[in-house]
């Protein structure tokens, strides 16, 4: 079975609306909203990225990724006991299996999706720098102050309780494959943290889709979700905006040392972490694995210590 895709994460939230206002601020648009449920979209093309069901207490459901064939849902159903097909009754159809990772988070395999007609990005910037003056242009971007232009879903990060159930399965169930992975000082078989990328052979693909994280309390729980803007300077403008909208920044903007991608991080108001990225590695399967000890590693290349609210 192969991953074509991160597709959707769903959440269940108590205030639809509180939630529409935010991530609207952040950048997701309304595909539907009503008593039951909100589904919003990013401007890429994607049907849907973005499900929050009523709820009375907030928490996650899940996430969703896109598969090749109907027969990458056949053998998820014969080889790793996923549920029957069933249609979808999300925007742009399609069907799907739901399988269950050792930490009760309800994976669903998604195909045939109809897209929808993506939006127009903003002009790429095109940056001097030294002996290399290539814009020949004023610099007039004329970017507004306003929500981001979001063009997927492309990563998930989670906390686990227990780092050695649930890599096991991601890489065998889903066939991702560890990019980074980070061990306890002094105890390289201790691994408790791994970014997984997709394997999708020698096409290049995101440094990682799924973050791993075991977590300090044994909690099982999403830590962000990340959706990919356009360039640094749109991140660095989205900053702004949600400052001046009063949102409770978590962390950024700074850059990542694996993955390289430009991260910034806020809060929802379920207390959700949405993370905007931009300028992320790609790899493709044969460029393998690495292994760190995480006292090493700086996780911000700009030197800025993560907030202990960024792991709360
Ligand atoms: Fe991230």
């Amino acid at each position: 079975m192969r991953i074509k895709s991160l597709h959707n994460v769903k959440f269940k939230v108590p205030d639809l609306v509180q939630t529409e206002a935010f991530a609207q601020d952040f950048g997701l648009l309304t595909v539907e909203c009503n008593e039951q449920h909100l589904i919003m979209r990013t401007g890429g093309g994607d049907a849907f990225a973005y499900v929050a069901e009523k709820a009375d207490k907030a928490s996650f459901v899940g996430l969703a990724f896109e598969v090749d064939s109907k027969d990458d849902l056949e053998s998820a159903i014969s080889e790793h006991g996923a549920s029957p097909i069933q249609a979808l009754s999300t925007p742009g159809g399609g069907i799907g299996v739901t399988l269950t990772d050792p930490n009760g988070f309800k994976i669903d395999l998604v195909y045939g999706i109809e897209r929808v007609a993506a939006e127009p990005a903003y002009g790429q910037l095109v940056m001097n720098a030294p002996g290399q003056y290539t814009r020949e242009e004023r610099f007039e971007p004329k970017r507004p102050m306003a929500p981001a232009k979001l063009f997927r879903l492309g990563h998930v990060g989670l906390f686990i309780p227990s780092f050695g159930q649930s890599l096991p399965w991601y890489k065998d169930v889903l066939g991702l494959i560890p990019s980074d992975v980070y061990h306890i000082p002094g105890q390289p078989q201790a691994q408790i943290v791994g970014f997984c990328r997709l394997d999708r052979g020698e096409e290049l693909v995101d440094h990682h889709v799924i973050a791993l994280m075991q977590s300090q309390t044994g909690e099982a729980a999403c830590h962000h979700i990340s959706f990919e803007a356009q360039d640094f300077e749109a991140q660095f403008m989205t900053h702004r905006y949600l400052e001046s909208k009063e949102y409770e920044l978590v962390w950024g903007v700074g850059r990542h040392p694996h993955g390289s991608h430009i991260f910034d991080v806020w809060r929802d108001p379920d207390r959700n972490r949405f993370e905007t990225f931009s300028d992320t590695d790609r790899l493709k399967a044969s460029d393998g694995s690495r292994v760190h000890n995480i006292a090493e590693v700086e996780m911000d290349v700009w030197s800025s210590e993560p907030p202990d609210r960024y792991f709360e």
